[in-house]
């Protein structure tokens, strides 16, 4: 076993210091990938494995990728007490994969090695990325280890619902490196700001755009990319929310630890929303909901006719969601967003539209040249049913994410 040399002062200091503490799962071998990004983007990485965790991937791999020596056990170097000084040194500690046993450690607080030293002794956030078959992740055990760390303020990661090892697939899934990596990004940026804010709150958002067929092979739809619904789902995760987003007609990668309901039509969307909200704290609307659909659906494909002209298509309008929820909220004191594109008098047309429907919360975007669909950045004012108005300027929408869910938190009971 390599020693364990801790550089605690060293050139390193001005990167946040990241601890990857590493269980005994096959997913290991995705945690070289989340350590590769951390590294590649500045980020002091420590990585601390189990013993079990080596039979996985060695000790080698974990060095050199994080251009460290690793150590598994608490008795090398005693000198420098790495036991006690890696976790008081961390920015923010991650155990990805984090197994059922693991968890039970943590949840106990068990301190049988150099990893679960460190749990102990890290004041920072602190994750764990669960990665494991279905039934272990779903045993009462592993689901009362799960709320004990949540209620301790750590951000316990929901599995993803896919492939697991062997040819079973189920929830237990170790979500996308990429998705690790942007929880970890988010939560270092959040800085003195409270970490889990959305801690114990179910929220709910829905983000693309709804397609009405025509006939089997066309729609009417929109240019919605569901970039904005899809950075506020990934902010409500990382800041401790459970979150379902309902996708409609989405192209984008799956965000860590969220649920994601696939729907097609405003028809769909308006069913999962109902659904979803019965027991939700907060509601955010952020799809771009088609106002009307086809009257009728062709079961066949339209076909044109040489000499004839094209047959005029009937619509019919779409319920209004966003105006129902808010107007009959499915559990009291439940926060409902909308969101408005306005290209002229965008503070008058935004609060006639807040007052319509009856939110608590208008995000109005001006639309102009740079502010396209499917655009990284966005620019908005978000006005408030009691006469609040929020500008936040030009810059990613993850910034509008935060700023959403802010005034969310302000306004949950
Ligand atoms: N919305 C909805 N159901 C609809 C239409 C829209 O829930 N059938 C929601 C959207 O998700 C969004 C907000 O209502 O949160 C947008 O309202 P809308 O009246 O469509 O405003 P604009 O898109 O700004 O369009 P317009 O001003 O043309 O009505």
């Amino acid at each position: 076993m390599e020693s364990y040399v801790f550089e605690c002062g060293e050139a390193r200091v001005d990167k946040p210091k990241v601890v990857l503490g590493v269980s005994g799962g096959i997913a290991a071998y995705k945690a070289c990938e989340l350590l590769r990004r951390l590294t590649e983007s500045g980020h002091d990485v420590r990585v601390v494995p189990t013993e079990s965790a080596l039979h996985f991937v060695g000790a080698a791999t974990w060095s050199a990728l994080s251009g460290h020596p690793v150590s598994t056990e608490v008795w090398s170097d005693v000198h420098e007490v790495p036991h006690v000084r890696i976790g008081q040194g961390a920015d923010l500690v991650i155990v990805a994969p984090a197994t059922a046993d693991m968890l039970a450690k943590a949840a106990h607080g068990l301190a049988d090695d150099l990893l679960t030293n460190t749990l102990l002794t890290a004041r920072c956030p602190v994750v764990f990325a669960p990665a494991m078959h279905t039934e272990m992740w779903e045993h009462p055990a592993t689901q009362e280890n799960v709320a004990t760390l949540r209620r301790r303020g750590a951000l316990v990661v929901e599995p993803a619902v896919g492939r697991l090892t062997g040819v079973d697939t189920g929830k237990g899934r170790f979500p996308e490196p990429a998705e690790l990596f942007d929880v970890v990004r988010r939560l270092l940026a959040r800085g003195d700001r409270p970490a889990q804010d959305l801690a114990g709150r179910h929220v709910v958002v829905s983000a693309g755009g709804t397609r009405e067929p025509l006939d089997p092979v066309r729609f009417l739809g929109n240019r919605s990319s569901g970039k904005q619904g899809y950075a506020l789902a990934r902010s409500a995760a990382a800041r401790g929310a459970r979150v379902t987003l309902l996708a409609a007609n989405t192209a984008l990668p799956d965000p860590a630890g969220v649920d994601i309901v696939p729907v097609g039509t405003a028809v769909q969307l308006r069913e999962a929303v109902l659904k979803a909200a019965a027991d939700a704290d907060a509601v955010v609307m952020a799809a771009a909901v088609a106002d009307f659909r086809p009257e009728t659906y062709a079961t066949g494909k339209i076909k044109k006719k040489d000499g004839e002209a094209p047959a005029p298509i009937a619509l019919v309008r779409n319920p209004d969601i966003l105006a129902e929820i808010a107007g009959d909220r499915p559990r009291a004191g439940q926060v409902v967003v909308g969101f408005a594109a306005e290209t002229d008098d965008v503070l008058a047309n935004g609060r006639a539209k807040l007052a319509r429907k009856g939110c608590d919360l208008l995000v109005v975007n001006e639309v102009g040249e740079r502010k396209t669909f499917g655009s990284e950045q966005n620019e908005a004012i978000v006005l408030g049913a009691d006469g609040s108005e929020t500008p936040v300027p030009y810059g990613p929408k993850e910034d509008l994410a935060d700023t959403i869910w802010d005034l969310v938190v302000q306004r949950l009971v």
